[in-house]
């Protein structure tokens, strides 16, 4: 087991903003599973109560990870990632249009900001891996009869939020976002800002996904006249024989074009998805794509353990299984990851997210102020988010909604005047206080027992108390630290994060079967 503590700051040769050779080992990550509903000691209460808030401010300073091969392998099961409670297996369809109305309504008297997520679902080439809702086509004319109804959807949306609500948020995904020509790229962003008020640019975050085969300098300097300064790149792997078997050629060359276009036009996050467990490939393989991608010096990464689901997603199927890594060297490569990184100066964050000690998610995890929806982590206040577009899922007051999934459906919905929600969930009382603890733990990797019970007048160790002794072989593993004041992830915990909140999932306490959920290796 190792445990590596980066930097506060980068390492003096690390210079973020050029493109400096990496140290050559580093860092790792995380995930899930399926509660273990043994038998635990009950919940002891506290021995630490004068230390307890100093060491819970220090906990959300501390962005330590440490890798136990030994605990990953036993806590290895499927578990959701929790970037909603209940999940979206939850959502359904007694939860339409006129429920969703009731919570815009409940929203609108509420007037927190708004987050608005627009979902492009077409791609030119299909990636063999992809788990993304997408549509395969080469065909861009698909693009502007989905674009008008999206113009309808931002219209009846708008409608139900206050004009006096700012959008502190903008995402574009997909999909391929930039599958759109420029100049519908254009009219997208004058339909959004004529329903929607959007924050000033150094307020708003402003992101897009991009797929660095699909974008230029040009693109990428009109993005940014639109109003983005987040980008994420897709970039899963640069080694040659990796990148043919899951059908994603892509050039270092044309990556590097993005990035440095999106530095010089002043995109203020620039990120990386990477993806680990395809096909052939191998510990130094993996360093291989790492090294040159931290070269990139991009301000954050994801590293995604690849989801290998082919029942659900067919394209998966034409991945020959025989050519996957085997869970050891998965193990091996998220270590190595995890070191790589760490030596790189980048901070894990959770959940497969990297970053620079000076990012704004690493500070906003420092501060505790760090959130997590559908898009990831966000440093953003929780905000009320809208989903616009075939599948988006939205988030407003108390409620999950999700859109048609089928382009067909999607339409047709729009065309008759109504909007397209199809399944949703609006949230118990206890679904709220559920997701407040979960929502804390994978952001801080610390609970602070008095703050939830002031926020929801519970006696925290009776409310919990079918829950907390889940807890207990955690706590006996090294996972965690829990007394009366607090709950604090160690080192060894963070990378089992789901685990832990899975114990606070009531719907997984009571889920038979295999949940369909990915694992951590
Ligand atoms: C919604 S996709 C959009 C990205 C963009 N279309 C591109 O390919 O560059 C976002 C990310 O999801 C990740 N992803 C897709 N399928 C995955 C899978 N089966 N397992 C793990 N990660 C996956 C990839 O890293 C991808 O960059
Ligand atoms: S990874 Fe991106 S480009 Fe590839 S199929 Fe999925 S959404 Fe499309």
């Amino acid at each position: 087991m190792q445990t590596r503590t980066p930097a506060l700051l980068p390492p003096e040769p690390l210079r973020w903003r050029g493109f400096v050779a990496p140290a050559d080992r580093g860092v790792g990550e995380q995930e899930g599973v399926d509660a273990a509903l043994l038998q635990a000691p009950p919940f002891v209460r506290g021995q630490v109560p004068d230390q307890a808030e100093t060491m819970y401010q220090r906990c959300l300073v501390d962005q330590t990870v440490a890798f136990d091969p030994d605990l990953i392998r036993r806590y290895d099961q499927s578990g959701p990632r929790y970037t909603s409670y209940p999940t979206a297996m939850e959502f359904h369809a007694g939860f339409g249009e006129s429920e969703y109305r009731r919570a815009c309504a409940r929203s609108k008297t509420g007037g927190r900001p708004l987050s608005l997520y627009i979902h492009i679902p077409f791609c030119d080439t299909v990636c063999f891996y992809c788990a993304c809702n997408k549509i395969a086509t080469k065909d861009r004319s698909r693009a502007q009869p989905y674009l008008e109804r999206v113009y309808r959807e931002l219209a009846l949306q708008s409608a139900l939020f206050g004009a006096e609500r700012t959008v502190e948020q903008l995402h574009w995904g997909g999909g391929t976002p930039t599958f759109i020509s420029r100049d519908q790229m254009r009219e997208l962003m004058d339909h959004t800002r004529r329903h929607f008020r959007l924050a000033a640019d150094e307020v708003g975050e402003y992101a897009i996904e991009i797929d660095p085969r699909e974008a230029d300098a040009h693109t990428v300097a009109l993005l940014r006249r639109l109003g983005f300064n987040r980008m994420s790149l897709g970039v899963q792997d640069l080694e040659p024989v990796v990148q043919q078997a899951v059908n994603r050629i892509q050039t270092e060359q044309e990556t590097l074009t993005v990035l440095e276009a999106a530095r010089a036009e002043g995109f203020r996050s620039l990120s990386i998805d990477l993806i680990y467990g395809l096909p052939f490939q191998t510990v130094n393989s993996f360093v291989r794509t790492l090294q040159r991608v931290v070269a990139f010096a991009p301000d954050r990464l994801s590293v995604f353990n690849y989801a290998h689901l082919p029942q659900r997603f067919m394209p998966q199927r034409r991945i020959n299984e025989a050519d996957l890594p085997s869970p050891h060297t998965k193990l091996d490569i998220i270590e190595t990851t995890s070191e790589l990184l760490a030596d790189a100066g980048y901070v894990y964050i959770g959940m497969d997210h990297f970053a620079r000690p000076d990012d704004e998610l690493a500070v906003a995890q420092r501060s505790g102020s760090l959130y997590r929806s559908f898009q990831g982590y966000s440093a953003h206040a929780n905000c009320d988010l809208i989903g616009i577009g075939m599948t988006s899922i939205g988030k407003i007051d108390n409620s999950y909604s999700q859109n048609r999934r089928t382009l067909d459906e999607y339409c047709r919905d729009l065309d008759v005047g109504c909007l397209p929600v199809f399944r949703g969930i609006e949230l118990s009382r206890d679904d709220e206080i559920r997701r407040d603890v979960i929502t804390r733990l994978m952001c801080d990797f610390a609970l602070d027992v008095s703050t939830v019970e002031r926020t929801w007048g519970i006696e925290f160790a009776d409310y919990f108390s079918e829950d907390l002794p889940k807890l207990a072989p955690m706590q006996e593993d090294g996972l965690l630290v829990l007394d009366e004041r607090q709950i604090r992830v160690l080192p060894k915990g963070r990378l089992l994060i789901r685990n832990i909140c899975m114990a606070f999932d009531a719907y997984r306490a009571t889920a038979n079967g295999p949940t369909g959920f990915s694992k951590v290796i």
